[in-house]
């Protein structure tokens, strides 16, 4: 693992063991309170965050490394000189790169040019380090990820990609429900398909509700992903048959619901539903920087 700007990065056994290793952080972190001394780690953001942010600097001060946050004010990214230019820089000075772009091929140039690992922390095409939480988050009530039944509702985007890869890496199963003409990208479907017929694994997609049936856990992201300009209200008739509310739960037989966040309470997701006993909403969010960590770990080690 030399750099991670998608799951299609990683192997199944990769998966597993970062999963296992955040789970070993939570824990304690006391063996580990040393084990970035000395390295730094850029974190470049060309959209707005709370938990991506956070999680990355508090996570990397937790392993006695340095966190420099790099917002657009200094200069945007490919603006005030290239991407290309930022990399080479970067790399003189960083231990790895973290960047959140508006377009992935931005990261795939940082990745060209860095001579450092870059994590992807939020393209239009992929959030990784949120799939991977996600899951290590199911793994905290599934011994087994290949037997979950993962329901995925509304938009389908970055999140909904990088949960599929992840889902059809681990064998599992995942249904993803959306409007028509808001289904997620068909290549990244088509080789989800391909990965899940490997692994055992299945993937389904429709508009009807009543394809939850029968999930363990139901998930929603914004109906509106940033660098889209479309204002909520103008999609809500769309999607309101969409959101995750105590109907769609009954109906799905549901006991575990997920959200990336930011949440648009009354919207995507009901607040009775992101509040009640079935949200791991924000063991989810805390998951971000275990995860997190078990990466950086991962491609820094040595
Ligand atoms: N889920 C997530 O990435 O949140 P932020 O946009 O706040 O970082
Ligand atoms: N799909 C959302 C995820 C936010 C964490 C977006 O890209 O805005």
């Amino acid at each position: 693992m030399q750099h991670l700007l998608t799951i299609n990065d990683l192997s199944q056994a990769e998966i597993l063991d970062l999963i296992a290793l955040g789970k070993t952080l939570k824990q304690d972190y006391t063996p580990y309170a040393q084990a970035l001394a000395g390295k730094s780690i850029a974190t470049i953001f060309e959209k707005p965050s709370l938990r991506t942010r956070v999680s990355f600097d508090v996570g990397i001060n937790k392993l006695g490394g340095h966190c420099v946050y790099l917002d657009q004010q200094n200069g945007g990214l490919g603006q005030r000189e290239s991407v290309q230019d930022f990399a080479l820089n970067l790399s003189r000075w960083c231990d790895a790169i973290v960047a959140r772009v508006f377009s992935h091929q931005t990261l795939e140039l940082l990745q060209q040019y860095a001579s450092v690992p870059v994590v992807n922390s939020l393209s239009d095409l992929y959030h990784p380090c949120q799939g991977l939480a996600d899951f290590m988050t199911l793994a905290e009530h599934h011994d087994d990820l290949s037997q979950v039944r993962l329901g995925y509702v509304g938009d389908g985007n970055n999140v909904t990609h990088s949960l599929m890869i992840a889902a059809a890496k681990l064998g599992a199963k995942m249904v993803v429900v959306c409007p028509p003409n808001h289904f997620p990208d068909g290549h990244v479907v088509q080789q989800c398909q391909q990965l899940a017929a490997q692994s055992g694994g299945q993937l389904l997609l429709s508009s009807d509700i009543a394809a939850l049936e029968g999930c363990h856990c139901l998930y929603a992201d914004t109906w509106v992903s940033m660098g889209d300009s479309t204002p909520l209200e103008q999609v809500t008739a769309t999607f309101a048959p969409y959101q995750i509310n105590a109907q769609l739960l009954a109906l799905s037989g549901a006991q575990q619901v997920l959200h990336c966040q930011p949440a648009h309470r009354g919207y995507e997701i009901s607040s009775e539903v992101m509040d009640g006993p079935q949200s791991l909403i924000f063991d989810q969010a805390e998951n971000r920087m275990h995860i997190q960590n078990a990466i950086l770990l991962t491609l820094l080690k040595g």
